[in-house]
């Protein structure tokens, strides 16, 4: 069992130009009937962040990217569909990839919505790459994934919810702009400090707020266009954990 054809691909890309990091995420929206329909589809930019496999079923990897709990998105996917498409621009080799997949968002266990993934982890079909990950310990994957982060980047999951209305009073210059690791900062006199407690408040609402979000391959529609004659073949997962190749009319 090698990685799936597809995988390859994105990996020699990131090789050429690892600055391609850039997926775009589509998910189903019941916030729909200002436009007279029930769903519509919404689609935004995010930052892959990178693949998970197991050595023993390296055919099945998962997408690692994260989010703010609180955005949209979570809501679309947890309680309208998991399912998502996800499509992948690889400019430098100017090749595309949509793949269909299976979305989980995994909040921080005090969050109402950690239950639903810890069920959703325990129902998942044996043929899935979830569930090869079932035991995994997606709390300390998350806070390491928070982590990783760059302090601005960590500043963002402290801002007020993302996509309400920016109050006229709201002052921007009061939102932390980089957040460090308290306890990297300060020594243990430091403890009562308002410094401490304040990085302490901001570290504590910001891991709060950061979502880990597990993407799950399902079939990956893939067009090369570098090539003199430009093809298009579907990879399908068969559930078999194996993946079929099958040429298509572009
Ligand atoms: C280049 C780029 C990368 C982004 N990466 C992420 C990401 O990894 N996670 C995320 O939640 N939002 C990311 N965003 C912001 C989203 O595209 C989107 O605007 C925001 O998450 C709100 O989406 P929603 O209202 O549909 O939830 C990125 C935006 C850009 C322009």
């Amino acid at each position: 069992m090698a990685a799936p054809r597809w995988k390859t691909i994105v990996e020699r890309a990131l090789l050429k130009d690892s600055k391609q990091n850039t997926i775009q995420l589509a998910t189903l929206d019941r916030d729909a009937a200002r436009f007279g329909v029930d769903l519509i589809p919404r689609v935004r930019s995010h930052v892959f962040r990178r693949f998970l496999s197991s050595p023993n079923t390296p055919s099945l990897p998962l997408i690692i990217t994260s989010t703010d709990i609180r955005s949209a998105k979570a809501t679309q996917l947890t309680e309208v569909s998991h399912k998502a498409e996800l499509v992948w621009w690889l400019e430098s080799t100017v090749q595309q990839l949509r793949i269909i997949c299976d979305v989980y968002v995994v909040p921080s266990p005090k969050h109402p919505l950690a239950s639903k993934f810890q069920e959703l982890l325990l129902e998942s079909s044996p043929s899935s790459a979830l569930s090869i990950f079932r035991d995994k310990d997606w709390e300390a994957d998350r806070v390491d994934l928070f982590r990783s982060m760059s302090p601005r980047m960590k500043a963002s999951w402290c801002r007020p919810i993302p996509g309400s209305q920016l109050s006229p009073n709201e002052n921007l210059k009061n939102w932390p702009t980089e957040i460090h690791d308290p306890a990297e900062g300060h020594s243990e006199g430091d403890k009562n400090s308002p410094e401490y407690e304040e990085a302490q408040r901001h570290w504590e609402f910001a891991l709060e707020n950061f979502a880990t979000i597990i993407i799950d391959p399902l079939e990956v529609d893939y067009v090369d266009a570098k090539m003199k004659a430009i093809f298009r073949k579907k990879y399908s997962e068969d559930r078999g954990m194996i993946w079929e190749e099958e040429e298509l009319v572009l």
